[in-house]
């Protein structure tokens, strides 16, 4: 068993203009394209080599001698996220269960987005924002790198990417106004919920 690379939940033109088509050619095509391969070499042969995506990232996480396997699997874990938190004609006040839930944590919505769009202008060089569910109450969360909140037992709910190449061709230096668009155009709230759920 191989990992795969999974296909992009909708065509590489639907989140423009906030994500162009060329963005998604690279990000998906060439950068999670990679880590698919990097892993599958550095797997292969090994005992992780009929693990999960999941497996191989609880088990690699505290072994830094497998910090290569952690890093491709984690960013494979987080980029296959991170395209099933947008969609076209996303972003807005948050719907559903959720939309109770970030006003009884943050006590508003413009709080959590304040609170998230700083996790994301903060994240010093590459790294990712999250809003995590810890103990049953959300929580934003920052990590570096490719690290993971699964690989601490906390629960996903949404995330942002906020490595360079996530944003370079559309916003050049632009962390703040990619973010504003993640917020505004990109979020989808339907993921979030189920992942509440
Ligand atoms: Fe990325």
């Amino acid at each position: 068993m191989s990992i795969t690379l999974p296909e992009l939940p909708y065509l590489k033109n639907a989140l423009a203009p906030y994500i162009s088509s060329e963005t998604l050619d690279f990000h998906h095509g060439k950068h999670h394209s990679t880590y698919v391969t990097n892993l599958n070499k550095l797997i292969a042969g090994t005992e992780l080599e009929n693990a999960t995506l999941e497996e191989i990232i609880k088990k690699t996480v505290n072994d830094a001698s497998k910090s290569g396997v952690f890093n491709n699997a984690a960013q494979i874990w987080n980029h296959t996220f991170y395209w099933q938190s947008m969609k076209a004609e996303g972003g807005g006040m948050p719907r559903g269960a959720i939309a109770e839930k970030i006003d009884a944590d943050f006590g508003s919505y413009d709080n959590f987005v304040e609170q998230l769009k700083n996790a994301g202008l903060t994240q010093f060089g590459s790294g990712w924002a999250w809003l995590v569910l810890n103990n049953n109450k959300l929580e934003i969360m920052k990590t570096a790198n490719a690290d993971t909140p699964i690989a601490h037992g906390l629960q996903a709910l949404l995330t942002v990417d906020v490595w360079e190449h996530a944003y370079y061709l559309d916003y050049q230096n632009g962390r703040g106004t990619y973010l504003d668009a993640f917020f505004n155009n990109l979020i989808n709230w339907d993921f979030v919920n189920a992942n509440l759920a």
